[in-house]
This record gives C-alpha cells, structure tokens and sequence, in this order.
C-alpha cells in the first residue's frame, strides 16, 4: 500500500471512535466515505438526518453467520430477527443469503412477504398475536410459529383447523436465565412476560397439550435469553437446561426434539470499551454445547437455529444529522443540536445506551472541545451522546453516529411531527433509497377531519 493510500485508510482505533462501516475511509476531499459514497455528498442529495448502510458488511455479516453454523454442525439454520431492521431490500437481502426470518407481528409478516420472502422459511414469534394474526400465518403457510403461551397454543390449533392446515411450531421456553444485560432486554429468566416456564411443569404440559392439538406438528423449542449480551457463558447454561427439558418430554411424552432454537442476544460493540465476542466464537459455544448436553442426556442432535438481529445490522449502520445548533451553557456543558434525535434513535433514553459521534466533513480534525450532542425534541433527555470530544462544531456541520444499525429505524416515532429518516443502502459508490424520507404529507395520511 502507498502511503497516500494508507492516509486514505480511516484510522479507527487511532482515534478510538467506535466502530463504523467496515468501508469507511476519508476520501480526497477529507470526507467520510462509505462503500465509496461521500457523506456529506448525500447529504445534499438525500437532505438529513439520514441512516446509511454499508450493504456489503450486512451480506458479509449473513454469510459469517451461516457458514460459522454450517461449518460446525451438520443441520443448522440462521434466522433474522427482522424487528432489528426490516424493509424490502432488507428482506430480498436475508433471502438471497439463504437466511430464515423471524417476524414478531402482521405487520413484520406483511413486510416480508411483499419482498418475496419464502413463507416456509419463515418463524413467527409474539406473546399478544391476535386471532387475526394467527388466521393469517397459517394462511400464508408460515414455516413455523413460535408458540408463546397456553391460550395461543389453543388458539392457533383452532385457527389452523379453520384454514385446513397442520402448522409446524415450536413451543418458546423461559429457561430461567440471568444474561448480563439491560433489564428491559432481559428475556430468559422467570419472571418475563414472554414465553413458557420450565417451573411447576407450565412448559411440559404445553408439550402433553401441542401433541395433542390435532391440527398442530410440535417440532421442537424455542429460547431466547436476551440481547447485547456480551458473556456467552449464559447460552451454556441455558443449554443445558434445554436439553434436561427435553429429556423430560422424551420421558413423559415420547416426544423427540428435532429443532433447537436457541435464539439471538449476540453483543455488539458501541464504542469505549466493549468487547463483544464475534459470530465465529458464538457458534462454536453453541454448537459444542448443544452437542455435549444433548449427548449428555442421551439425545439425538436436533437442527440448531440462531435467531440473531443486532449482530447483523448494528455496525453496518450509521445515522448522519445537520448541527443545527451550538449553545454554551458557561461553566457547565456545549450543547450541539442535531435536526434528529429520540424520534430516529430512542436508544440512549430507553436503555441509556452510549453512542459516540464525529463530524463527517473532518474526521481526522483533532477535538477542541467536549460536547453534549442533543436531538430537536422536546424533552430535556432527548440527549443523543454524551461527553463526546469534536473538533469545533459548527451550525451545517454534519454529524455522524456510528453503530445505529439496530433498532434504530425499527423504532423511530413520529414524536413532534418529525418525518421518519431514509434509509440508504450504499454499495460501490451507489445509495439506493431503501426507505424514502416521510414526507409532512405522509405524517397526516391516516387523519380524518371532523367536517
Ligand atoms: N429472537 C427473539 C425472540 C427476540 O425477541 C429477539 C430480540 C431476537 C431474536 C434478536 O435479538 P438480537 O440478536 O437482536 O439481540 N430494542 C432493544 C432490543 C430488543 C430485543 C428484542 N428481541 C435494543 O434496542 O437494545
């Protein structure tokens, strides 16, 4: 490499920002680029605030995925967890790389069929599907429904006999596991309102009742112990309970696991100090322990599924703003508002998640001042990053947010009349609008007036 090349390379780890799309690089003109597309060029072309995807390190994130599970064991499958982030273009990617999906509504199912998903390849989960939305997944010949309770147990089994189909479907299982995450993302111990708890027999009876249901093919478990989950030793553990559980079924009921679900939860690296493990180390952790424990219990190795979003989305993302504004408030902290905020990234006020930032027109500028990067919204907490270094930020500067793959978009809100963000796709020089930028027409297309 020359050394102009090497000036072109994005020093990362130099300026110690968090992790951006694989592709960046700062261009000639001193700009942050990726996949070869100069941000503050969209900028002009698309307006702001803008997500942008580099959508090669999503394919590549697909393919590590799948081949870290197929190469391990001899039935795998991948699943998206598509209420990470969903469009079309999104959908048409996870099924040109031979993923599953998981849809957690009508309304994910409705996305991904529109894209042309293969229904079969798809697992439906949800605590609360209504009626309605069961009618419509055994209709769409969905490949899997995830069964999260009793009543919907009952209710699907009734549901298929009405459209004249055995459904394929898997009971979800609170194992009863601590992961060392966020409360609100903590989703495998008892007390969660999701799934069906191995304590006093709740999840064995919901087995004695699936084998039962004339209508449904029980094929075997679902587990999902949470998410940004960082320490995979809770995956080990839950496995292990998994697989006594199915013991148990094999013992009362006769009934053989077939397909284990292990969920998704993989951490991803904000920035500072975190150190998530990669998808590699996931799979081997899980594939060797689905291995040990169901020999152990003297089982047959079922197909193992992953069911991951964030791992798949979040780095691959960005969010970019305009400064739209810089206040001083003398002897306690610089405010830099951005033209977006908690409506496109609800993340740092629901979990306090920490983001980190950099000005897209000089990322290699050394930082002169500690900022506060603020959204437009009115709410004192609509705090976008924290104690962020930036070098002199300025009213039109553009201002980037690395790692906002996930649960960004998914989330938005139309909170203060803020139109949704686009969404771009970035390849090779080439954006492609994913998701166009809501218009103020589109934010009353769904109004009645009263005369
Ligand atoms: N499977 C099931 C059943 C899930 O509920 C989830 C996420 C996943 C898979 C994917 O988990 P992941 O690999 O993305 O961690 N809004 C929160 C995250 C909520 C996760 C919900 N379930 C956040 O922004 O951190």
């Amino acid at each position: 490499m020359t050394a102009a090349a090497a000036l072109c390379y994005f020093p990362a780890m130099e300026l110690a920002i968090p992790p951006l799309p694989q592709s960046s690089r700062v261009n000639a003109s001193g700009h942050l680029e990726v996949a070869g597309c100069d941000l503050v060029s969209l900028a002009r072309e698309y307006g702001t605030p803008f997500y942008a995807y580099d959508q090669q390190q999503i394919i590549d994130n697909c393919r590590a995925y799948v081949t870290a599970m197929s190469s391990r064991a001899d039935d795998s499958e991948v699943i998206y967890a598509s209420k990470a982030f969903t469009c079309l273009a999104m959908c048409q990617i996870v099924a040109d790389e031979g993923l599953s999906l998981d849809v957690a509504s009508g309304g994910e199912l409705y996305i991904a069929l529109k894209s042309w998903f293969p229904p079969e390849r798809i697992y439906v989960h949800g605590n609360a599907n209504s009626g309605g939305e069961l009618s419509r997944y055994v209709r769409s010949e969905v490949g899997h429904v995830v069964i999260d309770s009793l009543d919907e147990l009952e209710a699907l089994d009734a549901a298929a006999a009405a459209e004249g189909r055995r459904q394929p479907v898997l009971l979800r299982i609170t194992p009863g596991i601590e992961a060392h995450t966020h409360d609100f993302v903590q989703t495998g111990r008892l007390d969660s309102k999701f799934g069906l708890c191995l304590a006093e027999g709740v999840a064995l009876d919901a087995v004695g009742r699936a084998l039962a249901a004339d209508n449904l093919e029980l094929e075997g478990f679902h587990m999902h112990i949470g998410s940004q989950i960082f320490a995979l030793e809770p995956y080990v553990r839950a496995i292990g309970l998994m697989a006594d559980f199915a013991a148990e079924c094999r013992r009362r009921h006769g009934f053989e696991c077939r397909l284990l679900d292990v969920g998704g939860g993989l951490g991803v690296s904000y920035g500072g100090d975190d150190e998530p493990a990669g998808i590699d180390e996931l799979a081997g952790v899980i594939v060797d322990a689905v291995r040990e424990e169901m020999a152990r219990a003297d089982l047959a190795m079922p197909r193992i599924a992953v069911e991951p979003g964030r791992s798949i989305v979040a780095n691959a993302g960005l969010t970019a703003y305009t400064i739209e504004a810089v206040k001083t408030v003398p002897g306690i902290r610089t405010f830099v508002a951005v033209d977006g905020g908690m409506s496109d990234n609800l993340r740092p006020m629901l979990y306090g998640a920490r983001y980190e930032a950099l000005l897209a027109e000089r990322p290699l500028a050394e930082a002169d001042q500690t900022v506060t990067v603020a959204g437009k919204h009115c709410e004192s907490g609509d705090l976008l990053v924290r104690d962020q270094p930036l070098p002199d930020p300025a009213v039109g500067d553009l201002l980037v947010t690395p790692s906002t793959g996930a649960y960004g978009y998914s989330m938005a809100s139309n909170y203060n009349g803020q139109p949704r963000p686009a969404v771009l796709f970035l390849r090779d020089g080439d954006a492609r609008v994913v998701i166009r930028r809501e218009s103020y027409e589109d934010l009353v297309r769904l109004h009645g007036r009263l005369d």
